[in-house]
């Protein structure tokens, strides 16, 4: 019956993850999957969520299920991470917790595809490879707009910009307010100013995803973005999720946010909730009310951040000791490139052929794209990553 199905060819990045727990080399390394490796290469489990986590185990819980849109003190949580004192009182903000950032695109794309039937949508060149697979699932033509600049490794400000002009009204646009996956390339502030105002001009619906706020400057300057298309009182999806700044992977905890020019939001959020029943009725409610709980409480919420910055510190120190080893050892090859992208990944310039050596000769793992996430290095690994790269690099 299921014989005309086309063989899956699994997914790029969580079908590696696989492939890396099966290796059994001893000096593998995992550079291929978007997690946060602490220094002795483990996941962490973070003091303010375990804290958390025993008080709500504490009180044992009944199970009951959640509404379609989330936990309440989950979702204000949210709202003041996201959009702090952006919006402005003749504006407003409905937002679901959703299953992962993922979940939150989903839903926005099923919600977009409802009131848009026949925009189409476009993405950076190159994005998260699943942007493709759920926006095409939802039944969009997917368009790619110029954003990595293949020779000076550098944000392509002036393609982007032209791309932006000639946008058909009422496209819509997928924006990566901080530390791009997969390129680590970012506009600054003087570059998103006009990008933006092309894209009001063409009455774009811009759709914001933001996966790693505080990995890059921090919380405050990594959520500008979305501060800025609010104070300007755009109409604006945003999708995010607490996996990375929370460690809480397996949790799917994300949010959906659309801030709308009234502060009457009962129709688009009746509709967010419509696409949530439809797709999985309600979110799960155990990593919701960790966010919550640790957000919402003072000296949580501070510890929190604390332990925020040490995961960043130790990304950008990671980044460093990447560039200063690769410097010292290929001394004719540039890789200042790479000292200038922000937050968890690396868009290296590797090939797909050098990224297959690097895993079979070396154990070392990466995405085909050349993409690696600087997370997972530590002091331990950095050596042994340099030497597979500069034996890739160096191959005849
Ligand atoms: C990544 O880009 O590696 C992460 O966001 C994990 C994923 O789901 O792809």
């Amino acid at each position: 019956m299921f014989e005309h199905l086309p063989l899956y060819a699994g997914d790029p990045i969580l079908g590696l993850m696989g492939e890396f727990a099966e290796d059994q080399r001893p000096n593998k390394v995992n550079l291929g999957v978007g997690i946060y490796y602490d220094a002795a290469g483990a996941i962490p489990l973070l003091p303010s969520v375990r804290e958390a986590e025993d008080e709500l185990i504490a009180q044992h819980t009944p199970r009951g299920y959640l509404p379609m849109e989330g936990s309440a003190a989950y979702r204000k949580a949210v709202v003041e991470l996201l959009f702090a004192d952006s919006v402005g009182a003749d504006r407003g903000v409905a937002v679901i917790q959703t299953v992962g950032g993922s979940g939150a695109l989903r839903v926005g794309a099923d919600l977009l595809k409802t009131a848009w039937p026949d925009a189409a949508i476009w993405v950076s060149d190159p994005t998260w490879d699943n942007h493709l697979g759920i926006f095409q699932g939802a039944g969009f033509a997917v368009n790619r707009y110029p954003y990595f600049h293949p020779h000076t490794k550098h944000f392509d400000f002036d393609g982007a910009l032209a791309e932006f002009k000639r946008l058909p009204k009422g496209s819509i646009v997928l924006l990566h307010p901080c530390c791009h996956n997969p390129t680590g390339v970012q506009p600054t502030r003087e570059q998103w100013l006009p990008l933006l105002d092309a894209l009001q001009a063409r009455e774009a619906v811009t759709f914001l995803d933001i996966a790693y706020q505080g990995f890059g400057d921090g919380l405050d300057d990594d959520a500008w973005l979305v501060r800025e298309c609010a104070r300007r009182g755009m109409e604006f999806l945003v999708a995010s999720s607490f996996s990375k700044t929370f460690s809480l992977y397996g949790e799917r905890v994300g949010a959906l946010s659309m801030h709308t020019a009234t502060p009457d939001v009962e129709r688009v959020f009746g509709q967010m909730k419509l696409h949530v029943r439809r797709n999985y009725s309600s979110p799960p409610m155990f990593g919701a009310s960790l966010v919550a709980k640790v957000l919402g409480d003072a000296r949580l919420n501070r510890q929190w951040q604390g332990e925020l910055a040490q995961m960043r510190e130790r990304i950008t120190a990671m980044r460093a000791a990447l560039v200063e080893g690769l410097k010292a050892r290929l001394p004719a090859h540039d890789f200042e490139f790479l000292a200038h992208q922000q937050g968890m990944f690396a868009y290296t310039g590797l090939s797909a052929a050098q990224v297959a050596v690097l895993k079979a000769k070396h154990g070392v793992y990466a995405i085909d794209t050349g993409r690696i996430c600087i997370a997972g290095l530590n002091e331990s690994n950095l050596g042994h990553v340099i030497e597979a790269f500069a034996a890739v690099m160096t191959a005849a």
